[in-house]
């Protein structure tokens, strides 16, 4: 894509890796505007940068997303590339996953049903403008799902797949299709504290950058692009590996069982 004169939505663009996309999108001379559930987070980032614009939207709303697609097409008419980052993450053991099921469900609707109807939404305005990109931030856990983040996992594999299948219908139209699988990186998702084991995320989101300069549609960082080419066996040593070091280091998520 195209990496200035841009006028781009991130949506949760207020923290981690879309405040870091947002920051590197306004220092290259785009004009962005964020979006998030969170008020204060919203402020604060555009205390730190004032150039951005701000919208509180909350993506696993239907009426939220559209909503925001109106304000964003008035007031930003010349917007031309959709970032999907917004997600959160719930570790989920299905031994006793007795919560209410719109707890389990509301990662659906975030992580998934929020990326699919804003791009429908915003497909049509996307195809007025001269060149244009919807930006998918999926995840590694999209090609080797972590066990304890099942339905997580489930909805970037989701992300993974509508992407493709994006990329394959906008073939041959101005709207570029691009995917990003970021590994571990340390940020606030699942709960502040979490992720401190990822990659720094200045380093992350510009290799990221260098990935979107060079005109890549899938970017990974530290392997999760590699993954891509895995077989089923390499998958499958990949994830219980990974199930048995979670389960090595956080003992207390079967303590109940
Ligand atoms: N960090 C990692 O290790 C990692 C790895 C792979 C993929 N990813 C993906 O990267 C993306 C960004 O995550 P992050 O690591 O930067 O986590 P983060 O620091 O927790 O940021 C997530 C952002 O999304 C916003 N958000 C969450 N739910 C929302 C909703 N329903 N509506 C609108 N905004 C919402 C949050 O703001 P509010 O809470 O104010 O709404 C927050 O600004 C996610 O899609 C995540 O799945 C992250």
């Amino acid at each position: 894509m195209k990496m200035e004169g841009n006028t781009i939505l991130i949506t949760g663009g207020a923290s981690g890796i879309g405040l870091a996309f947002a920051e590197r999108f306004l220092e290259a001379g785009n004009d962005v505007i964020i979006c998030g559930r969170r008020e204060d987070k919203l402020q604060a980032a555009k205390q730190k940068y004032p150039a951005l614009h701000t919208r509180v939207c909350d993506v696993s709303k239907p009426a939220d997303r559209e909503a925001l697609y109106t304000y964003v097409t008035s007031e930003f008419p010349e917007l031309n590339v959709l970032v999907n980052n917004a997600g959160i993450q719930q570790r989920v053991d299905v031994l006793c996953a007795t919560r209410d099921w719109n707890d389990y469900s509301q990662e659906i609707a975030a992580n998934l049903e929020g990326p699919i109807h804003l791009t429908l939404l915003f497909v049509p305005h996307l195809r007025s403008r001269e060149s244009a990109a919807v930006v998918n931030v999926s995840s590694g856990l999209a090609i080797t799902p972590a066990a304890w983040a099942p339905i997580y996992s489930a909805t970037k594999a989701g992300l993974h797949a509508f992407s493709m299948t994006l990329r394959l219908q906008l073939a041959d139209t101005n709207v570029e299709v691009i995917e990003i699988l970021p590994p571990a990186v340390n940020t606030d998702l699942g709960g502040i504290g979490l992720h401190t084991f990822g990659a720094p995320l200045d380093v992350f989101a510009d290799g990221v950058f260098d990935g979107l300069r060079s005109g890549k549609s899938e970017i990974g960082f530290g392997g999760t692009q590699e993954r891509l080419q895995f077989t089923k066996s390499e998958v499958n040593e990949a994830m219980r590996s990974m199930w048995l070091n979670f389960l090595h280091n956080n003992p207390e998520f079967r303590k109940d069982v």
